[in-house]
C-alpha cells in the first residue's frame, strides 16, 4: 500500500484487493474493490478516517507507521461493517492513545464485533463539530447508507466529504481520482444497485442534505476520489429519483424451450417496437448486472417454466432479488409454460411484495406456444408498449 497525499495534510491509504471476486460471498466483483481509509492532520491534531478490511491490516498498518506519526487523536469509524473497521483493534494496538469517534449505533456494532472496551469510544452526534486546530470536521449522522450507523465527515475548510459507502464503487484501480468517467460510473451503477438501491428513499433524503452544502471532492470508502462531485451526485440523483428508463428487463428460464420460444419472440416484437430489452437467462444470473439493469428500468418481465407448480428455483431467487433490491420498476407481468400446473404466475406474484408495479395479464400457456398464445404475447408488447409511451399532457 501507498500513501498519496489529495490536499496538503490530507492522505488516502487504499488497500487495494485487485483479487477479490465475491464480496459478502454474495455480490460478484467484476473488476475487484479498494477500502479506502484516510488521515488528516490537523496542526493540533490527527484524524484517521476509517481503516481497511481485515485481510488488509497487515499493508495497511506499515503504511501508517511509515508516515511518522507522533501520535493518533482520532479514528473516525463512519460505518462498523468490518470492511472499513477491520483494523480498528490493530490501529489501537499501534496508537493506545487514539479515541475511536463513532455514533451511538456504530458503537454498539463496533463494540459486538470486537469487543473493544468502552473507554476507547467518544461518542459523536449528528452535525457535531470537531477542531482539529486548522482544520475542523463535521459529523453528519446519515443512516441506511449502508447500515443504520453511517455517518458522514466533512472537512469544512476544506470542503472535502468523506462518504465511506455512500458514492462508493467496487473498482480495483492504480487511479486515485475518478478520471475514467465511464468506468467508474459503470462500477458505481452496480454498487448502487447493490447496496443502495434498497434504502432509495434515504439515499434521496441524503443528497437533498448535501444539496445546501459546499463539496469540492468526494472520497468514499471505495473506489476512486471524486475531485468533480457534482457528477456522482447527478448520477445518485437519477438513479434514485423516481423516474424510469423505457426498458424491459426479461429473467428468464426454460426448461423444454417452450418458455425460451415465447421469450425470443417477446424481445423481437418488443425490438420492433423501437423498446430497450435486456434478457437474462437466470440459470447463471450475475446478479451485480442484473441489480445494474434494475437501477432504472421501467419494466420487468417474468418469464419460467412451471415447477411444483411455482416459479422455477432460479426464478425464485431472481424474484428475490428484485423484491429485496426494492426496484423503482413500474410495470411488470410473468409468462410462462406449464405441463400440468397453472399455479405459477400468482406464485411469482407473491414473492414480490415490496415491487410497487402495475401488473400486466399473465401469458401462461400449456406446453409449446401456438398461435393464440404468440397473439397474448403481442396484446403484452401492445400493453407494454402503450406504458412505456410518454403521454401529452
Ligand atoms: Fe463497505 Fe457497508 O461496507
Amino acid at each position: 500500500m501507498i500513501v498519496r497525499e489529495l490536499i496538503p495534510k490530507v492522505y488516502s491509504l487504499s488497500a487495494i484487493d485487485w483479487d477479490r471476486k465475491l464480496f459478502d460471498e454474495m455480490v460478484p466483483l467484476h473488476e475487484g474493490t479498494s477500502y479506502n481509509a484516510y488521515l488528516v492532520k490537523g496542526s493540533e491534531k490527527t484524524a484517521l478516517i476509517d481503516t481497511v478490511h481485515p485481510s488488509m491490516t497487515e499493508g495497511f498498518i506499515k503504511a501508517l507507521k511509515g508516515m511518522d506519526l507522533q501520535r493518533l487523536d482520532y479514528i473516525v469509524s463512519n460505518h462498523a461493517e468490518p470492511d472499513h473497521s477491520g483494523s480498528i483493534p490493530a490501529v489501537l494496538a499501534e496508537y493506545p492513545e487514539a479515541k475511536v469517534l463513532a455514533n451511538v449505533k456504530c458503537r454498539t456494532l463496533l463494540k459486538s464485533s470486537f469487543n473493544l472496551p468502552p473507554e476507547v469510544f467518544v461518542l459523536i452526534k449528528d452535525n457535531q463539530v470537531l477542531s482539529l486546530g486548522d482544520k475542523t470536521l463535521r459529523f453528519m449522522w446519515t443512516p441506511w447508507v449502508h447500515w443504520p450507523d453511517t455517518t458522514l465527515t466533512y472537512i469544512e475548510e476544506d470542503r472535502l466529504l468523506f462518504t465511506c459507502d455512500f458514492l462508493g464503487a467496487h473498482l480495483a484501480t492504480s487511479d486515485l481520482y475518478a478520471d475514467d468517467k465511464a468506468r467508474v460510473e459503470n462500477a458505481a451503477r452496480v454498487y448502487y444497485a447493490e447496496i443502495m438501491m434498497p434504502y432509495r428513499t434515504n439515499v434521496n433524503k441524503h443528497l437533498d442534505r448535501l444539496a445546501s452544502m459546499q463539496i469540492d471532492m468526494v472520497a468514499p470508502g471505495h473506489g476512486p476520489v471524486h475531485q468533480h462531485p457534482e457528477a456522482i451526485l447527478s448520477l445518485y440523483r437519477k438513479w434514485a429519483g423516481d423516474q424510469t428508463c423505457p426498458q424491459v428487463i426479461i429473467p428468464y428460464i426454460s426448461m423444454y424451450d417452450s418458455t425460451a420460444k415465447m421469450v425470443a419472440y417477446l424481445v423481437d416484437r418488443l425490438m420492433e417496437k423501437g423498446l430497450s430489452v435486456q434478457p437474462f437467462n437466470v440459470v447463471d444470473l450475475d446478479s451485480g448486472r442484473f441489480a445494474s439493469a434494475l437501477a432504472e428500468a421501467s419494466t420487468l418481465v417474468f418469464a419460467s417454466p412451471t415447477v411444483l407448480n411455482g416459479p422455477h428455483p432460479a426464478m425464485a431467487y431472481a424474484a428475490y432479488l428484485v423484491n429485496a433490491l426494492r426496484a423503482k420498476t413500474r410495470y411488470a407481468a410473468v409468462i410462462g409454460s406449464y405441463g400440468w400446473g397453472t399455479e405459477m404466475p400468482q406464485s411469482l406474484v407473491d414473492l414480490l411484495p415490496n415491487l410497487k408495479a402495475n401488473w400486466f395479464a399473465p401469458v401462461n400457456i400449456g406446453g409449446t406456444p401456438k398461435a393464440e398464445d404468440f397473439a397474448a404475447i403481442d396484446r403484452l408488447v401492445a400493453d407494454i408498449l402503450t406504458a412505456n409511451t410518454p403521454t401529452a399532457d
